[in-house]
């Protein structure tokens, strides 16, 4: 088999954290592997000295793949990010670089709808707290206004970004009867005849939907995109959910609408700072769902997602384009 620049020597890779099996067999079949094995993430320090002389990286979201680290990775062709957003990796240094940066989209699309969905539908109505009561001998009887929460059938939906997963999302809202509104970069005219999902400005989602989803990517133009003025426009009745990175919402700001009662709910699988700390004011709320960022999180999904990141990872080592390059444009070109 030839490996690297057409030698016989598989390429060195290291991988920052343990995959599912069927994907670590892959990557152990082609390449030279070291794995770091522990629970949390190595620190930068190890990642800065295990790059040195490795040929492809996979990395996870907790990993920030900068500059500096490319910089001190002189053989790095390929960065295979374990995730679909890749916010955690500088691309612009990896092109300047030549390094292919591989990402995992499509396989999570349907998990992650799905798990927005449960947030939604568990913010809605009251699912975490009726656990609570239960467990701490809450429940004495019946009671006629125990618990009452939000209808979403027949409720609007403000879906920001209609993407893939925004698309996925508006799919099941229309099961459930709602009404959806969606803000995008550009109008999406295809979705709109084919979910039958209405384009309205940000402003008017804000101030017209029962329930907020935000799908958008981790940008500097996304970063607060839902801050103070943003909540103070929303219904005094708005749950708002957020499964794509928690920088999107400023979660001070969204401690405070909570507290308040501004608004009347979060749902929350990704937080700022990420892991939240447990002494974080937002915790100390009742009328917020936090989940430790786990929307992608199904078996299927999760090895799916291990395979395309070893499939680029491979392609990359190999000089070819990867099933799902972020940066192709120079391999193109080239
Ligand atoms: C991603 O892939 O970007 C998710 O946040 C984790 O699956």
């Amino acid at each position: 088999m030839l490996g690297i620049r057409g030698s016989h020597l598989k390429p060195k890779v290291y991988v920052t954290r343990l995959l599912p099996e069927p994907a670590m067999e892959r990557i152990n079949s082609f390449c030279d592997v070291d794995v770091w094995r522990g629970e949390l993430p190595p620190s930068r320090e190890v990642i800065l000295r295990k790059v040195r002389d490795v040929n492809g990286l996979v990395c996870l979201l907790t990993d920030r793949i900068d500059g500096e680290v490319m910089s001190g990775a002189p053989s790095l062709r390929v960065i295979s990010n374990y995730a679909a957003g890749f916010d955690n990796i500088d691309v612009v240094e990896a092109t300047k670089r030549r390094i292919i940066v591989g990402n995992t989209p499509d396989v999570l699309t349907e998990t992650t709808a799905d798990f927005t969905f449960a947030l939604m539908m568990a913010a809605a109505r009251r699912v975490v707290e009726g656990d609570r009561s239960v467990r701490g001998g809450g429940w004495r009887t019946w009671g006629p206004m125990t618990l009452l929460g939000q209808d979403v059938h027949g409720a609007t939906l403000g879906i920001v970004g209609l993407g893939r997963i925004g698309m996925a999302v508006a799919r099941r809202a229309k099961g459930f009867g709602m009404k959806v509104l969606y803000c995008s970069r550009a109008r999406r005219m295809e979705a709109e005849t084919r979910l039958g999902v209405q384009y309205a400005e940000f402003v008017r989602l804000l101030a017209e939907s029962d329930f907020i989803t935000v799908h958008v990517n981790l940008t500097p133009e996304t970063f607060h995109l839902i801050g103070k003025e943003e909540l103070e426009k929303m219904k005094k009745t708005c749950v708002i959910v957020n499964t794509s990175r928690g920088q999107v919402v400023d979660n001070l700001a969204l401690y405070d609408a909570l507290r308040v009662g501004r608004i009347a709910f979060a749902a929350l699988d990704v937080t700022e700072p990420e892991p939240i700390p447990a002494d974080h004011p937002l915790l100390t709320l009742q009328n917020l769902i936090v989940t430790p960022h786990i929307a992608s999180a199904s078996v299927k999904t999760r090895t799916e997602m291990a395979m395309i990141a070893a499939e680029n990872l491979i392609a990359g080592l190999k000089g070819e384009l990867p099933p799902h390059a972020v940066n192709p444009e120079f391999l193109r070109g080239s």
